[in-house]
């Protein structure tokens, strides 16, 4: 075993800029995968790979010990799809229409997508930045990688979007910064994402490894698995009534990526929670339902704003009751008590909508065959 004392001139050089090297050997501390290589090192046996905090080394995927990354991995290589795919004509057709879309409802398509465009990139931020650098486990780092890739498709997907319609980029783009309670949604997770950011955090206490089950819970069970899903009902509402049924196409590809994101990220906190039971005390648990609690009010105050009178099918109250429903959904996929009690699914048309296998024809636009559209069967 190296100590400090055999450490080349190189190797204190890297000391001084990243700590991990100072400690200890590279395979005892170094979660990166970047540390200096320990010659002769014991290989790797699956009772040491962790979700956090693992002392095996991450560059090795093979032995698997956690399956369902891998096989979510090869879902979303399974789901393959690209927005230019889709046709925008019918879209552009009703967009520049004097009378196809009344203003509410195009300020309600215009607000969520500039929700989208820029959220699509605080994901992939979260994921590249803060995320990837803390989970020690090489499979789940191969579903990260994958899960990047499909958050620039979506971000490309918006891209395609405003220069289709031909919207004003600028006013889309700067929504999360310029709209109120889109700002609001936005600012409430970054918090959560800034202290992982910080180049001097590391997991490894209680403190620390809390706040990043805090991180995973903002970003893919209220981010992701919350505030996308109203997102996913306004837009899949209008595509039911068969306006915008090219954005509604990409939609149903997005949400089909986003539940095994959602899903994705539910294990994640469910195995981090059976190796560390430490960290999900009661105390905790409550400040989950908290957070979870904030953002049914957020995207309650995102309803009122852009759907102040609401249109066929779709209004403010309809959408917080559904919010309701998720919240509930995502408390028991975490086993935590429910937070809201009036939580019937006003939308019930969405779990059909999530089956891109069963509603082929249900939007009369082209359909692209994927090689697997079994995937939303986990949402
Ligand atoms: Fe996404
Ligand atoms: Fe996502």
């Amino acid at each position: 075993m190296l100590d400090w004392s055999e450490l080349s001139a190189t190797q204190k050089a890297m000391a001084a800029i990243h700590p991990v090297f100072s400690e200890q050997p590279a395979r005892k501390t170094d979660a990166t995968g970047l540390g200096m290589i320990e010659r002769g090192g014991g290989r790797v046996s699956v009772d040491e790979k962790a979700m956090i905090n693992s002392r095996a080394d991450v560059n090795q995927l093979l032995p698997l010990k956690y399956r369902w990354a891998w096989e979510k991995y090869l879902a979303g290589c399974n789901n393959h799809w690209m927005p230019t795919e889709v046709s925008m004509q019918a879209d552009i057709a009703l967009w520049k229409s004097r009378d196809g879309l009344s203003e509410d409802e195009r300020r309600s398509i215009k607000r969520n997508l500039g929700f989208f465009a820029a959220s699509e990139s605080l994901v992939a931020n979260n994921i590249v930045l803060a995320i990837y650098r803390h989970l020690t486990n090489p499979e789940c780092r191969q579903y990260l990688l994958r899960q990047a890739f499909e958050e620039a498709v979506h971000t490309h997907t918006f891209q395609y979007i405003v220069e289709s319609l031909g919207l004003d980029e600028g006013e889309l783009f700067n929504m999360y910064r310029e709209v109120p309670s889109i700002t609001d949604k936005a600012a409430w997770a970054l918090k959560y994402t800034q202290n992982l950011d910080d180049p001097d955090f590391r997991t490894g206490t209680p403190e620390a490894d809390r706040a990043f089950l805090r991180d995973l819970v903002a970003f893919y069970v209220i981010f992701e698995g919350m505030w996308f899903y109203t997102g996913f009902a306004q837009i899949l509402s209008l595509g039911r009534r068969n306006k915008m049924v090219g954005i509604a196409e990409q939609y149903q590809y997005i949400l089909r990526d986003e539940s095994i994101h959602l899903n994705f990220g539910i294990d994640v906190i469910n195995q981090i929670k059976i190796e560390n039971p430490h960290l999900w005390s009661r105390t905790f648990q409550d400040e989950i339902r908290q957070m979870i609690v904030e953002a049914a009010e957020l995207e309650a105050a995102y309803g009122r704003d852009t759907m102040p009178r609401g249109f066929l099918g779709l209004n403010a109250a309809l959408c917080e009751q559904y919010m309701h429903f998720i919240a509930n959904r995502r408390c028991a996929q975490l086993g935590l008590v429910p937070v809201f009690k009036d939580a019937e699914n006003p939308f019930p048309w969405m779990s059909e909508v999530m089956d891109l296998k069963k509603e082929k024809n249900f939007f009369e636009t082209r359909v692209i065959e994927y090689q697997n559209g079994g995937a939303l069967n986990w949402e």
